[in-house]
């Protein structure tokens, strides 16, 4: 069995973060969101991972490498535009054919993992397996009818639901997917849709099994999405490094100090991360934040963030919380008067003040 992770796309509900990175490489809890699917790939017990690849292949090769680091070999696999989940597949052909596959998209995150999914798709011996999850608002997901345990019928973003099942990022598929991706049309997006794959494979009477999720999962498509993410997953860390800190500083609950991350003065409150190199100084660092490598909080309160590496944010006066920031962002007071607020903002960024 081949692992296909889809790691092109635009990214555009994440920017300004993805004008400069690519959105699967946005950390989570200080690590790429990318590195836990090919983490949870290479535990069920797949080594050969083929990534799709887009406008950002250099950072994403830099980051993965040959796959060595996890265990796996990766082979990378260039799509030319984002023309749709079924599309990506379609260009995997080479690749895969042959063998079945998991396909996984790379800004997911699924807590249990994918083990139990590709025993449970080895064990039954069906044509393909997807992944689902009981939501609430089904009309933002492609969803899922059943009928005796079977898939039946899938609807992209339904007006009307008629079921509160959603797919989740994760499908297996046998050589039965060849002739359904060349077969299916762009949909009015212009894209390949992997539901009208699916449907297709239902259409023409292979089996499609259903596999409920009971842990969470995050499509970290959106920063809301990002900070819940990284909130369930400091949750799950042990505290580390916290041992030699010095009398002025105040560590509470699950918190992890990254080898060479200096603590002065600082109030640091689980569950959160401090990277490595990074300064928490006359700071308070409230629960659920994560603080990247080398950077440098400075006489701020922060909470419920996440901070990409080498950001410096210092002397500001309000608590900052619910946060994404870029990497080498500074956020100071101005220095002169008149007292004004002084922006340099990218494109589509956001701010909020008190
Ligand atoms: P999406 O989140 O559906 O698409 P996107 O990355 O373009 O994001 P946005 O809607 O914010 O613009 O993609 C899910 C995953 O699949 C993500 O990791 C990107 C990847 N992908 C590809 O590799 N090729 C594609 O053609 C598409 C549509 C997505």
């Amino acid at each position: 069995m081949k692992g296909l992770i889809l790691s092109g796309g635009k990214g555009t509900r994440l920017r300004p973060l993805t004008y400069t990175r690519a959105k699967q490489l946005v950390p989570i809890a200080n690590k790429p969101v990318l590195f836990y699917g090919v983490e949870a790939i290479v535990a069920a017990g797949i080594r050969d991972i083929g990534v799709v690849v887009g406008d950002t292949r250099e950072e994403i090769q830099a980051a993965l490498g040959d796959g060595a680091r996890f265990g796996a070999r990766i082979t990378y696999i260039e799509q030319d535009a984002p023309r749709g989940l079924a599309h990506a597949v379609l260009i995997s052909e080479k690749y895969l054919r042959g063998e079945p596959f998991v396909m996984y998209l790379g800004d997911n995150v699924i807590a249990d993992g994918i083990t139990a999914l590709v025993d449970d798709y080895r064990r039954i011996g069906c044509n393909s397996q997807i992944l689902l999850a009981k939501v609430p608002n089904p009309s933002q997901f492609g969803v899922a009818e059943l009928e005796a345990g079977r898939v039946v019928r899938l609807t992209e973003k339904p007006k009307e639901p008629k079921s509160d099942l959603a797919l989740v990022g994760v499908y297996m598929f046998d050589d039965s997917i060849w002739d359904a991706v060349k077969s299916i049309q762009p949909s009015a997006r212009q894209e390949l849709e992997i539901t009208d794959a699916i449907q297709w494979l239902v259409d023409h009477g292979k089996t499609v099994h259903p596999h409920l999720v009971s842990g969470w999962w995050k499509d970290t498509g959106k920063i809301e999405d990002m900070l819940e993410a990284n909130r369930i997953i400091l949750d799950t860390f042990t505290a580390r490094g916290c041992d030699n800190l010095g009398a002025d500083c105040r560590v509470e609950g699950k918190v992890v100090v990254e080898p060479g991350a200096r603590l002065e003065r600082a109030s640091v409150r689980g569950p959160a991360v401090i990277g490595a190199g990074a300064t928490v100084r006359d700071a308070f660092v409230g629960p659920y934040t994560a603080i990247g490598p080398d950077c440098l909080i400075d006489r701020c309160e922060i909470e419920n963030s996440i901070v990409l590496e080498a950001s410096r944010l210092e002397r500001i006066p309000v608590r900052i919380a619910d946060s994404l920031i870029g990497k080498n962002v500074r956020i100071h007071p101005g220095l002169e008067r008149p007292r004004v607020h002084r922006f340099l903002v990218g494109d589509n960024s956001e701010i909020g003040l008190v």
